[in-house]
């Protein structure tokens, strides 16, 4: 047996904190400090417990609340004051998707002398430093390998400045969640609506790859229990953020309860983002609420395929000058799942949004399924595709209106909507409306065009559609029932 000194010399002596990068030629392979070579055999000794969780219990979140009071952000999506996207929106109790992968069991090994100094470094090792220095060292004109095992990732990282660069995930990614004023002062601000984030990714010709085995875990259980339903709280950090890139490739990489938003694409170029996987879903009550898997904004050329989401809010958001995005091949549960919106926040600043395909998307029991909502402002929604869409139990499949949240001054909206397609759309509404359509009297909707729309309440009876001020309503290829209020609601609770 070896006695707790050698261990502690063992310990200051031989893990330094960053250790466990390699460098062979231009290529970094880290290794997570907690599995080093000199941690293995510590390991092995029984001394540690390494895998365990970035928690501190005695942390409670609660009493964070009184230093980050939320302020009033115009441009907060949902706005406070309304109900979240989702907010009353009944669900069933979370059970186990079928085709996600359990959640990753924490190992947690027998802990060794108590209250020995070692143990209480070692509960939380870091390896932020060592990630940022493979990313200075290997960022450009290289190669990045993350080996297996688990990263601790105690601090904000801002790589944005690489340029043609493979990064190659094997291992997890867990984001510390025992410090959470921590993360609300640091997390880097991505402008939009006052939103932050825990990493920002940007640069030229950047792949980052996690060929079905990396996991992305950020704690989010924490971050939702935190927030307690409340929209947009300050601070609370979008898991990555592509940041002014050109040329990005993100594939096969596992979400496991993200922070916020899972994915943020803006100020870039040509990201593509393949066979992602999310599941952030809330177990305590408390609603998942902001657990986008991403939003799109002032970004264009961006290729989505091969997704699975579960989260509390929107699925796949096209925000506020997006264009040529193409999202097809995507699962969506409880969530938005395809919405252009919202957009036109701000009356001063246009929102310009063109050329969107959705196509090939399933949503299970989620909000709504195929949508459009902007606030009373300027620029234009064009040139949008949904096609191939299929759904089970969605609130309102097809909901467009000029004045989301507040249900105000939709009529005086100068923000167009106009050639937007819905093809091949078919499932259950959770409710007597498959489509509800308020456009502005005063810049009215046009070239709306419907085909092969099949959309049956889930519980029986016929479908009511609403519509108003749309051009050509005549000729777009959908029997209208009624006429839509401004006053419509995004969510419904039951029969109109
Ligand atoms: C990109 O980096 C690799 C090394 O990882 C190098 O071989 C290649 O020449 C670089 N490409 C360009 C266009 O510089
Ligand atoms: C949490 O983070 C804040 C901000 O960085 C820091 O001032 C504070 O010391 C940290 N608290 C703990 C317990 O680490
Ligand atoms: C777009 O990015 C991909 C990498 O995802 C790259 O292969 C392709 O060449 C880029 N396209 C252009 C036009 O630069
Ligand atoms: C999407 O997934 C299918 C089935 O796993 C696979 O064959 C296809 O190559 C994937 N598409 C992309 C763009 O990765
Ligand atoms: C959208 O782009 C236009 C024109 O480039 C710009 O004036 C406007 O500020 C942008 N809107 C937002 C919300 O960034
Ligand atoms: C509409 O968008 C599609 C898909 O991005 C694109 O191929 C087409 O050229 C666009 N049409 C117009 C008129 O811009
Ligand atoms: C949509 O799904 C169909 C049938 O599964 C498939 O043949 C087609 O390639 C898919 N389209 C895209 C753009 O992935
Ligand atoms: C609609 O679905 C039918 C049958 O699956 C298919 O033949 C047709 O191409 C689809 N239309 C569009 C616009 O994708």
């Amino acid at each position: 047996m070896w006695s707790p000194a050698l261990l502690l010399v063992l310990s200051t002596v031989v893990l330094p904190a960053s250790a466990a990068i390699v460098k062979e030629g231009s290529t970094c392979i880290v290794t997570p400090v907690s599995e080093t070579p000199a941690a293995v055999v510590l390991r092995s000794v029984g001394a540690l417990a390494l895998e365990e969780r970035d928690l501190n219990p005695e942390d409670d979140p609660a009493t964070e609340n009184d230093l980050w009071a939320a302020v009033d952000d115009p441009y907060a999506d949902p706005k406070p004051g309304f109900p979240g996207a989702l907010g009353h929106y009944p669900r069933p109790k979370p059970g186990p998707a079928s085709s996600l992968p359990a959640r990753r069991e924490v190992r947690r090994e027998p802990l060794g002398p108590q209250d020995s100094p070692l143990n209480i470094r070692q509960s939380q090792p870091d390896d932020t430093p060592q990630i940022l220095s493979a990313f200075s060292q290997c960022g450009k004109d290289g190669t990045i390998i993350f080996k297996e095992g688990t990263y601790h990732i105690r601090q904000v990282m801002d790589t944005t400045d690489l340029r043609n660069v493979s990064v190659e995930i094997h291992g997890t990614f867990l984001w510390s969640a025992d410090n959470l004023s921590y993360w609300r002062q640091r997390s880097f601000s991505v402008t939009y609506a006052g939103r932050q984030t825990a990493w920002r990714l940007g640069g030229r010709d950047i792949s980052v790859r996690g060929f079905g085995k990396a996991v992305f875990d950020g704690n989010g259980q924490t971050w939702i229990d935190l927030a307690k339903g409340q929209g947009n709280l300050n601070g609370r950090p979008i898991s990555l953020t592509v940041w002014y890139g050109t040329n990005v490739f993100i594939d096969g990489i596992t979400w496991r309860m993200a922070q916020f938003w899972h994915t943020f694409i803006a100020h870039s170029q040509n990201v593509t983002m393949t066979n992602l996987d999310m599941n952030t879903f809330s177990t305590s009550g408390q609603s998942s609420v902001n657990t986008d898997g991403t939003n799109t904004w002032n970004s264009k050329d961006i290729t989505i395929s091969n997704w699975t989401v579960k989260c509390g809010d929107d699925c796949i958001g096209v925000k506020g000058n997006s264009s040529n995005v193409h999202v097809s091949n995507v699962v969506c549960h409880e969530s938005g799942a395809m919405t252009i919106g919202s957009i036109g926040s701000n009356a001063g600043q246009p929102d310009y949004v063109e050329n969107i395909v959705f196509e090939n998307i399933t949503a299970i029991h989620s909000s709504n399924a195929a949508w459009i909502k902007t606030y009373p402002g300027t620029g234009y929604v064009r040139n949008v595709t949904f096609r191939n869409i299929h759904f089970e139990d969605v609130n309102q499949p097809i909901y467009v209106t000029s004045c989301i949240y507040s249900y105000q001054n939709c009529d005086s909206s100068r923000l167009k909507i106009s050639d937007i397609r819905w093809q091949n759309i078919t499932g259950t509404s959770r409710y007597n409306v498959a489509v509800g359509m308020h456009c502005s009297a005063s810049t009215p909707c046009d070239g709306f065009h419907f085909e092969n729309i099949d959309i049956k309440p889930k519980n029986g009876g016929t479908s009511k559609i609403l519509c108003s001020n749309i051009k050509n309503q005549a000729s777009m290829g959908l029997q209208c029932t009624g006429s839509c209020p401004g006053s419509h609601p995004q969510q419904l609770s039951g029969n109109v």
